[in-house]
């Protein structure tokens, strides 16, 4: 048997959440991850780790968009992420893992499943 079903993680209310903003959060196994919620309503969870300098920053990155793609710019303003991809914007072999995330009842959940496995770190 093949693909396990994802485990999901209660991480916190919607309402908790301010648009626009990072929050970051801790898997149960210690993966930690940067939620964002975006003006629209969408929600996205990355890795928290910024694959560049290895610190756990990317909540604190400033979200906007690039030609109406939404990104999160990291602190130190020089790397760009799309939010939906985890793709670096200009480093193209580097990612960011993207989690799934689901609403349920108004609380924000996150899979401990990575959509993608090319994170790069150091
Ligand atoms: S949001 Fe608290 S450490 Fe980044």
């Amino acid at each position: 048997m093949t693909g396990a079903a994802p485990v999901w993680t209660a991480l916190c209310p919607l309402d908790a959440l301010p648009a626009d903003q990072g929050r970051a959060a801790l898997l149960p196994d210690g993966t930690a991850v940067a939620l964002f919620r975006l003006h629209g309503g969408e929600l996205h969870a990355l890795g928290n780790l910024d694959p560049f300098s290895g610190a756990p920053v990317i909540c604190h990155g400033i979200v906007g968009d690039r030609a109406g793609v939404p990104v999160v710019t990291g602190p130190l303003g020089k790397q760009t992420f799309e939010l939906a991809t985890g793709r670096c914007l200009e480093d193209d072999t580097v990612r960011l893992p993207v989690h799934d995330v689901r609403l349920t009842g108004g609380v924000i959940e996150v899979s401990a499943r990575r959509n993608t496995v090319e994170t790069l770190v150091g």
